[in-house]
């Protein structure tokens, strides 16, 4: 595995690469990486000739300095996961590479990355737009890898890539959770032991909410999901969502529902981690 540090290096690795008619599977991260990042670098590799996978923590789509300043960097860690999971380039790149001068491109995203997510971190989604469209730019991928545990986020990355036009495919990979049902995410490092026992039952209200659902409305799901979780110890949800799977429109009744089946988006403090969730209402 070669680490690249600079565009100027990864762009001519990809030239020679495209110019060989290689295809390039691209798995952007922010590092602090676990099994759930593993499941998109080995999807990538067995779909394409080379695999690209970035670290880089993105400040344009942080909305608190605080959650910036503690977000966990484990360079080292990471590297040999991605040695190990036999990726070609390691593209790590510094703030300086990334954003030369200060990215002032505001996206029209459009309601998708409106509510949710985006009413809840404002600026987070065109920060997301601003580094994943240059990423793209700059390794111009056949293939990009993102996980479903951020839904909301690959409805607004397919919108981004509308817009700009880019000709690459877009492949959601299933979320990975840890045995127990919890999603994998960087932020669980920051569980106490406490907390990290009772993390796994947002997952399991939410899989028994699929259940509950067979007989109460939209509205009596999703409320009972989010008092079954304040219930919790350590848990506040932030918001409850059952969704349009492709606008991200909230959802008021089941008959809204169209060939793709709704799905459940939870974000809930556990403490002060801020962890998300979602579940697919196959009814
Ligand atoms: O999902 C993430 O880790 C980030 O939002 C991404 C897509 C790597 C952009 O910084």
């Amino acid at each position: 595995m070669e680490v690249i540090r600079t565009v100027a290096g990864l762009r001519g690795r990809i030239d020679a690469l495209k110019a060989d008619g290689k295809t390039i599977g691209l798995v952007p991260t922010m590092g602090a990486l676990h099994e759930g990042h593993l499941s998109l670098v080995n999807r990538a590799r067995g779909e394409n000739d080379v695999v690209v996978v970035s670290v880089f923590v993105n400040p344009t789509q942080f909305n608190n300095p605080d959650d910036l300043r503690t977000y966990p960097r484990t360079e080292e860690a990471d590297c040999a996961l991605l040695e190990k999971a036999g990726v070609d380039f390691a593209f790590i790149p510094s703030v300086e590479e990334v954003y030369p001068e200060p990215d002032t491109r505001q996206f029209e995203l459009g309601p998708v990355a409106e509510v949710m997510e985006g009413a809840m971190r404002p600026g987070h989604f065109n920060g997301v737009a601003q580094v994943v469209s240059k990423l793209f730019a700059m390794t111009t991928p056949t293939r990009a890898y993102f996980g479903e545990k951020d839904f909301q986020q690959i409805a607004v990355i397919r919108k981004m890539v509308d817009l700009e036009g880019f000709d690459l495919e877009i492949v959601p990979c299933p979320i990975c959770r840890a045995d127990d049902g919890l999603a994998l995410s960087s932020r669980n490092v920051r569980l106490t032991p406490e907390q990290r026992a009772e993390a796994p039952r947002i997952h399991r209200v939410l899989a028994a909410s699929v259940d509950f659902a067979k007989d109460h409305t939209l509205a009596e799901t999703r409320q009972w999901v989010i008092d079954e979780i304040n219930k919790l110890p350590f848990m506040e949800v932030e918001y409850y969502e059952i969704a349009d799977p492709l606008t991200m429109r909230p959802l008021s009744s089941w008959d809204e529902e169209h060939e793709i089946p709704a799905v459940g988006c939870v974000t809930v403090y556990c403490g002060d981690v801020r962890l998300i969730d979602n579940i697919k209402y196959n009814r």
